[in-house]
């Protein structure tokens, strides 16, 4: 059976029959632009047997008004093909209005950003800090979408990468707090063979540019290093970190910026006082006005 592309109107109607037969629906909400971590997340959902549906929509309560919302990439019919090779059986594309559905929008049809304007999911401190603040409500804006497409899709589980870790610690706390019933699960983070996480911003990346965009990876390499070599003060190693880091700033001269660097408690996301293996790097840095995040544990793996 080839795979569904759904409006809304016809997502409900399919999650509706699927649901009265006892059919398990998982959702692997995305922006498009899909790519080979997209498609992992597929994989896992239609391993687990559930009938798969995969969301693509530019959320544009997700971006600041100098973000890139204008230019994010929107490549529908690719998506839907590589949803479908990836196992998915469905594929919804929401249109602004049925998510947003008393957001006043712009006269040229073109939304109004962020989610003030309407009732929304405030994230609370942990939505503050680190992407949260170089982007202020950007994660009122992810869970307040994101908390729609559950409803919307009767999702009973959700297919998350870790490759957002500050997003999948906000939506499982969403979950849990609004008892939301959705099993949120998080999938490991894929990467091209030199290393670079994939992301759908990758694009954007001049030839350069995607050779300096490197240092995210290196520089999670000499942090696991490091905990490998015995490196246990968290203190200690932020400090090599950034002397790393200003290292590839100096070779990339004004081509790199940071963002931040930091080590994490995991699932709260409180900065790490002792290293265990489970503690994460999370980094953020500019390319020219493109911007990446990677993460990883310092151990295991
Ligand atoms: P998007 O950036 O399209 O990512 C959709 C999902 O794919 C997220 O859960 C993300 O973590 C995961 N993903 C992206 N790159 C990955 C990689 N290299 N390896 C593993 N997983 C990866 O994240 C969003 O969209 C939005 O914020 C969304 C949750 C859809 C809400 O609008």
């Amino acid at each position: 059976a080839g795979i569904r592309r759904l409006d809304t109107v016809g997502m409900r109607a399919a999650t509706a029959a699927l649901v009265s037969a006892g059919t398990r629906i998982s959702l692997v909400p995305t922006m498009g632009a899909l790519h080979e971590g997209h498609a992992s997340l597929i994989r896992r959902s239609r391993a687990d047997g559930h009938a798969t549906l995969v969301s693509v929509f530019v959320n544009p309560a997700q971006f600041g008004p100098t973000e890139d919302f204008g230019r994010y990439p929107r490549t529908h019919e690719a998506d839907v093909e590589l949803a479908a090779s990836a196992g998915a059986d469905m594929v919804w594309f929401p249109e602004v209005h049925d998510l947003y559905p008393s957001a006043s929008v712009g006269v040229a049809g073109t939304p109004r950003l962020g989610v003030a304007g309407t009732m929304h999911v405030c994230a609370g401190p942990t939505g503050e800090v680190l992407c949260g603040a170089s982007r202020p409500g950007f994660f009122d804006g992810v869970c307040t979408v994101v908390l729609k497409l559950f409803s919307l899709s009767r999702a009973h589980v959700a297919h998350f990468g870790e490759k957002d870790w500050q997003q999948l610690v906000l939506i499982r706390q969403m979950a849990r707090e609004f008892h939301l019933g959705v099993v949120v699960r998080g999938e490991p983070i894929v990467r091209e063979p030199d290393g670079l996480a994939m992301s759908s911003r990758n694009r954007y990346l001049q030839p350069e540019q995607r050779s300096t965009a490197l240092a995210l990876h290196r520089t999670i390499e000499f942090a696991r290093a490091r905990f490998a070599a015995g490196e246990r003060s968290a203190a200690r190693l932020e400090e090599a970190l950034l002397g790393a880091w200003r290292a590839e700033e100096s070779a990339a001269p004004r081509a790199l910026r940071l963002d931040y660097l930091s080590l994490r408690e995991p699932d709260t996301l409180m900065p790490a006082e002792q290293l265990a293996p489970a503690t994460r790097l999370v980094l953020a840095a500019y390319l020219g006005d493109v911007r990446l995040i990677d993460n990883a544990p310092l151990g295991g793996g």
